[in-house]
């Protein structure tokens, strides 16, 4: 790129000088459209449950649902996340309950289509972490995650999700080939317009800790994910998974953890200029959060680490902050 000019005749600190100034010449900004609200659910009766590694975040129980979908609709945000807190009397190493049609996400699906139709798009996990005993999102053999085996189950798991009325379905447990024989069975079973959003790019990440609290896999978990989820030192890797699951018929990936994979949702959004997703993630919202909280930083470093993510190219951003950025903007 050619920088034309030079000082004295340029001066950059011009248009820095006055406000109204420094907004004409903005060249990224955060609306509402720009994000999805993740909500964890528990089993009970009204119930607001904190979680201890994520400051102002609550799973909350079927019934206070509806409170929480207001919000979220109230504030124009398209779509909202779904993720169970599952007891560990109905996990098993199979993740059964994935597959069980009375299962808390089940339930909430419905409830919220049939109170709100489409005023806010539902995005459900297709994945067996929440249900196994031992916290990983397949099957498990000698510690390694069966891929072709999973995937039967995680079919399985989209179609019940997309009767329940799930809108976007979001594979996020790295087997290959899933997403194509997911489309497949979904489209062969009268679920065409069923959108899939693909973790195309999902790291094996030490940043997902408080999530694993707030789903309460943090303590079942054997091992850890790197026999399926992506090696943090890797980016071509990552533009094949994308071209992949693309091919497969995917309608939008993600990017995920986000604020340290900026250079990845670039890469991603420069080669294939598809709707990218990037996931600020629990650990990163953790950090942010504890560190406001202990005055090490103010809140605005909430609103700088959100326009990274759009200055990088990414569309929307899954974020914990997702209901309460007018609070923050403010
Ligand atoms: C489950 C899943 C994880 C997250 C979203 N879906 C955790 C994992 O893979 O262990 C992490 C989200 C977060 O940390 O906020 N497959």
């Amino acid at each position: 790129m050619m920088i034309t000019g030079k000082f004295p005749s340029l001066r950059l600190r011009r248009s820095r000088k006055n406000d109204w100034s420094r907004r004409l010449v903005q060249e990224n900004n955060l609306t509402p459209n720009d994000f999805i609200l993740p909500i964890f659910l528990i089993d009970g009766k009204n119930k607001k449950q904190s979680i201890k590694t994520m400051p102002d975040v609550y799973r909350y129980t079927l019934d206070r649902l509806s409170s929480v979908v207001d919000k979220a609709i109230k504030k124009g945000l398209p779509m909202i996340a779904l993720f169970p807190y599952t007891e560990k009397k109905k996990k098993n190493t199979l993740g059964t309950e994935a597959l069980n049609e009375d299962n808390l996400v089940c339930k909430a699906i419905q409830l919220i289509k049939k109170r709100y139709k489409n005023e806010i798009g539902i995005m459900c996990d297709v994945a067996l972490d929440p249900y196994t005993s031992h916290g990983h999102d397949g099957l498990l053999k000698s510690g390694y995650v069966l891929n072709d085996e999973t995937n039967k189950i995680l079919i399985n798991q989209s179609l019940l999700q997309a009767q329940m009325g799930c809108d976007v379905l979001a594979p996020s447990d790295m087997m290959d080939g899933r997403i194509g024989e997911i489309r497949k069975s979904l489209d062969k079973n009268g679920f065409k317009m069923t959108q899939i959003l693909s973790y195309a790019v999902k790291y094996a990440s030490n940043f997902y800790g408080p999530f694993r609290d707030a789903v309460g896999s943090k303590k079942t978990l054997q091992g850890n994910k790197k026999n399926y989820q992506m090696d943090f030192r890797n980016s071509n890797e990552a533009l094949r998974e994308v071209a992949l699951d693309i091919k497969e018929g995917a309608d939008m990936v993600m990017v995920k953890p986000g604020l340290p994979y900026l250079d990845i949702i670039k890469l991603v959004k420069q080669n294939f200029k598809v709707p990218v997703m990037a996931y600020q993630v629990s650990g990163e919202y953790s950090l942010l959060s504890n560190g406001i909280k202990k005055k090490i930083v103010n809140n605005e470093v909430i609103i700088e680490s959100l326009i990274a993510f759009k200055r990088a190219g990414a569309n929307a951003i899954i974020s914990y902050y997702a209901d309460r950025l007018d609070q923050i903007l403010r």
